[in-house]
C-alpha cells in the first residue's frame, strides 16, 4: 500500500517516545506499537517465575507460552499477557529496574523483533523503542531520534508519578543507567540510526514535537504518490 508509510521513533527514556508516537499515530490515522511494552511484558512474566535474565534457555521455553497482545482502548493502550491485563504491572519499579537487563537476551530480542515485523508489515504503523529505525524497521520511511537532557528527561518522569516512591535526583540516576545498558549491550542496542531525523525535545512542548514529526511524514507522503 503506497499511501501508507512507518514511522520509526527510536530514543533514551522520558524523551516522549510513547507520548508523541501516540498522537503522531492519532494524527494520521496509524497503529501506534509500544515495543517497550512487550519487554516489559516478558519481564514481568519472568520476574513471576523466578527466571533471571541471563537464563537464555528458561527464557527461550517462557516465550513460546507466551502471547503478548496490544489492544486499543478508550484510555490508551492495555497490555495482554495470556489474556491477563498486565497494563499496569509493568510500569512498575521493579519492571522498570530490571528491564534492561532481560532486553540483552537474545532470545527475547529475536521473538519480540519479528513479532514487531509482522505488526508493521501492512505499513501505517508508528512504533517507538530502542531498535526500530536501526533493527526492526530498518526500511520504515520516516525515522526520528527523539531525546532531550537527562535531567529535563527525568524531571517529565517525576512528574508523571502520583506517589514519589523516589526523588528526583534517584530516578535521574536509574533512568541514565538504564540508558546506558541500552546503549551498551551487545544485541541492538540504542543508537541513532543514519538516517534519523535527531529531535531533541528539551524546551520545546509536545505539540511542537508532533507538528515537527508529522511535517517530516506528510513531506514522505507526499514523495511516495
Ligand atoms: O518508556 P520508557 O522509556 O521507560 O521505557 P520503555 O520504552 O517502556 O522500554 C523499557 C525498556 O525496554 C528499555 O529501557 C529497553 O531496555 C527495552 N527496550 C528495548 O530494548 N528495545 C525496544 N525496542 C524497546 C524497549
Ligand atoms: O516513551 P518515553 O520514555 O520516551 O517518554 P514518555 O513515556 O512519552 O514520557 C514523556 C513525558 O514527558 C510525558 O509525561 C510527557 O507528557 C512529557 N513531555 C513530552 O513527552 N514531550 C515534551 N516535549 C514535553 C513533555
Amino acid at each position: 500500500d503506497c499511501d501508507r508509510i512507518n514511522i520509526a521513533i527510536d530514543g533514551p527514556a522520558g524523551a516522549g517516545k510513547s507520548t508523541v508516537a501516540r498522537l503522531v499515530a492519532g494524527q494520521l490515522g496509524y497503529i501506534y506499537i509500544d515495543t517497550g511494552a512487550m519487554y516489559r511484558a516478558v519481564t514481568l512474566s519472568a520476574q513471576r517465575l523466578a527466571i533471571a535474565a541471563d537464563q537464555d534457555e528458561a527464557l527461550s521455553l517462557l516465550l513460546d507460552k507466551l502471547e503478548i497482545a496490544l489492544i486499543r482502548g478508550e484510555e490508551g493502550q492495555s497490555v495482554l499477557v495470556n489474556g491477563e491485563d498486565v497494563t499496569a504491572d509493568i510500569r512498575s519499579l521493579e519492571v522498570t529496574r530490571e528491564v534492561s537487563y532481560y532486553a540483552a537476551s537474545q532470545s527475547i530480542r529475536e521473538v519480540l523483533a519479528s513479532l514487531q515485523r509482522e505488526m508493521a508489515a501492512r505499513k501505517g504503523v508508528v512504533m517507538d523503542g530502542r531498535d526500530i529505525g536501526t533493527h526492526v524497521l530498518p526500511d520504515a520511511e520516516v525515522k526520528v531520534f527523539l531525546t532531550a537532557s537527562a535531567r529535563e528527561r527525568a524531571l517529565r518522569r517525576y512528574k508523571e508519578m502520583n506517589n514519589h516512591e523516589i526523588s528526583l535526583d534517584e530516578l535521574e540516576a536509574e533512568i541514565a543507567k538504564r540508558d546506558y545498558l541500552d546503549t551498551k549491550r551487545e544485541i541492538a542496542p540504542l543508537i541513532q540510526a543514519e538516517d534519523a531525523y535527531v529531535l531533541d525535545s528539551s524546551g520545546m512542548t509536545i505539540e511542537e514535537v508532533v507538528a515537527d514529526i508529522i511535517r517530516l511524514c506528510r513531506t514522505k507522503l507526499a514523495e511516495a504518490k
